[in-house]
């Protein structure tokens, strides 16, 4: 292993090329306005993040815990031997570490991760609970053109793991994109295994998103922290609140900000306005049917191979391989 060129993986996030200045402002001129959920990711949204997930009406995680502790082993066989486990994002990495401790003989373990403090704790978490397994970590992200590090082991099969949900975050467009990108990156016989929360009660998936303690509201409110540290912006935190709902039509959750009252903001030396109720829209969470998440696969030319859900049927872990089709 090239020890020098994991640390520069570790510090250096390749790729990213992007504009956060630029992409906000933007934003902020359109009609509606529209901020990407992805700035929510600062060390307190992460730590916010975290804090949601153990929040009584957040079942996402829970679901997903169930399932791996009921489908581990069966999630594992189907992979194969000497798998080199590709993992876009870097949680807390209980599942992961699940994941890893069940498939017979990892070739190595590769997080991609854009934030460098994330990737750095789970990394020696994993270090320190599974010391046989070859990590490679990446800072990067993972929306964007990667260059992957080469293991020791020359692997059987490429596994990306998408879990939590996170592929629900993307518009249709985008996650065909990413689903796209999976495909190019496992090869012909390599696999993604995709986590997808399912349609279920709108009133189940509204107080996932609307927590009694207000979690999920500081979490959403912290993108204009961010905004005012990282941009030198004004956003007087008193005059927003934060809401979701759920849109049957679309099958997704919407997340706003909302202006309570008129007032202008400055970002960068630009001047916003906001009416008073007027709403941007800061995160979408997409649901799946089994149908509907086939359908999305499909457009990236990949076939889904198995399903496991947890005991309530809440959430599904859906096994991606190439349909055989030429890529677009
Ligand atoms: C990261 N992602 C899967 C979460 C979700 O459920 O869509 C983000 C989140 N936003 C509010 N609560 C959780």
């Amino acid at each position: 292993m090239n020890t020098r060129a994991h640390a520069l993986r570790l510090d250096a996030p390749h790729g990213a090329g992007i504009d956060m200045r630029a992409e906000v402002c933007a934003g902020l001129a359109r009609r509606p306005k529209q901020l990407p959920s992805k700035y929510f990711y600062d060390a307190k949204g992460s730590a916010l993040f975290e804090a949601i997930c153990i929040q009584p009406e957040y079942y996402l995680t829970r679901a997903e815990l169930a399932l791996m502790r009921r489908h581990v082993a069966a999630i594992a066989s189907a992979l194969g031997p000497e798998v080199l486990l590709l993992e876009y994002g870097s949680g807390a990495g209980i599942k992961t570490q699940m994941l890893l401790a069940h498939l017979e003989h990892p070739v190595a373990y590769v997080p991609i991760e854009i934030s460098s403090s994330a990737l750095r704790q789970s990394v020696a978490r994993l270090r320190d609970r599974l010391p046989a397994i070859e990590v490679l970590p990446v800072c990067a992200d993972f929306t964007r053109p990667l260059i992957l590090p080469t293991p020791q082991r020359r692997p059987d099969r490429r596994v990306i793991y998408f879990p939590g949900s996170t592929i629900g975050n993307f518009d249709s467009a985008s996650a065909v994109g990413l689903l796209r990108r999976m495909r190019a990156e496992m090869g012909d016989d390599g696999a993604a295994l995709v986590g997808a929360d399912l349609i279920k009660d709108p009133a189940m998936i509204e107080a996932a998103y609307n927590d009694a303690a207000g979690v999920t509201a500081r979490f959403t409110l912290n993108m204009l922290v961010r905004l005012n540290r990282e941009l030198g912006a004004d956003f007087d935190l008193s005059g927003f609140s934060a809401r979701s709902r759920y849109n049957a039509l679309a099958s997704r959750i919407e997340a706003f900000i909302v202006s309570r009252r008129s007032q202008d903001v400055r970002v960068s030396g630009r001047a916003f306005h906001f009416d008073a109720a007027e709403s941007m829209l800061v995160e979408i969470s997409c649901k799946y049917s089994h149908a509907s998440f086939a359908h999305l696969c499909a457009r990236a030319g990949l076939r889904v191979a198995q399903v496991w859900e947890d005991p309530e049927h809440l959430f599904s872990l859906q096994l991606l391989v190439n349909d055989g089709s030429s890529p677009q």
